[in-house]
């Protein structure tokens, strides 16, 4: 009998508890820096060093950190469910954990584009420094998708939602869009989970189990709830 399908949308608070600070919790990125000068193609346009530098920085942090237990229940679940990760962080931790399938809606650190062709990449684990250019001749910079840009995966992120038999969602504040949009994509039949240590508003979901702890103690407690659904 093949896997039930498991889609599960991550945000910063998966990547909390391993030490990446969040983007909206206090002490979030957002407080330390004004988003529209270092995550938009005009702050990139007006001030690309603030804007390498800023993502150099995240790149550091990522470098210096390693999946907890929230990633690591999740490769687990592996083992029992066809799991899908859909997330929102550009860190590779669900990678590290061992997920097999993640698709980045947002990007990711340890890749890099040129500022002409957003779709082809090259690995980056060093800094970006301006002046530092692509095959193509054009200013390399990080493989994110910035506030006001398009996000190319949302469309492939939609198909998979709707195949989901269980659709879980760790770790966001469901603010951004499209993303927060996929939430109304999962079938109104089947069971979904909110996992988060201050459970975000949404609208009315169908078949809602909510789980407000930390994300490692509430993925652990996922766990349990999906052994009853085997
Ligand atoms: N355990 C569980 N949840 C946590 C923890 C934790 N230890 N710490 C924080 N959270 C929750 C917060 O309560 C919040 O709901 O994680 C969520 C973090 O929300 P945001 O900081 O808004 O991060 P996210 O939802 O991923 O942001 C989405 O916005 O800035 C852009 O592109 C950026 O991908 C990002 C997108």
């Amino acid at each position: 009998m093949s896997k039930q399908k498991l889609i599960v949308l991550t945000g910063a608070g998966i990547s909390a508890e391993s030490g990446l600070r969040t983007f909206r919790d206090t002490d979030g990125l957002w407080e330390g820096y004004n988003v529209y000068e270092v995550a938009t193609p005009e702050g990139f346009r007006k001030n690309p060093e603030l804007v390498l530098d800023f993502y150099n920085m995240r790149r550091r942090d990522v470098a210096n950190t390693k999946p907890n237990a929230a990633h690591i229940g999740l490769a687990e679940l592996e083992n029992d469910f066809d799991v899908h990760i859909i997330t929102q962080n550009i860190d590779d931790l669900h990678e590290r954990a061992g997920s097999t399938n993640v698709l980045h809606l947002h990007g990711e650190i340890f890749k890099m584009r040129s500022v002409k062709n957003s779709v082809k990449t090259y690995p980056i684990h060093g800094d970006i420094k301006l002046g530092d250019l692509a095959e193509d001749g054009s200013q390399l910079r990080p493989f994110i998708v910035w506030f006001e840009e398009p996000v190319p995966m949302i469309e492939a992120a939609i198909r998979i939602t709707k195949t989901a038999d269980i659709f879980a969602v760790i770790g966001t504040s469901l603010q951004v869009y499209p993303a927060a949009g996929l939430v109304n994509y999962a079938a109104r039949e089947i069971p979904k989970f909110i996992l988060d240590k201050k459970i975000p508003y949404t609208s009315s979901l169908q078949n809602l189990t909510v789980i407000e702890k930390g994300a490692g103690d509430a993925v652990f407690q996922l766990n349990a709830h999906l052994r009853n659904l085997l």
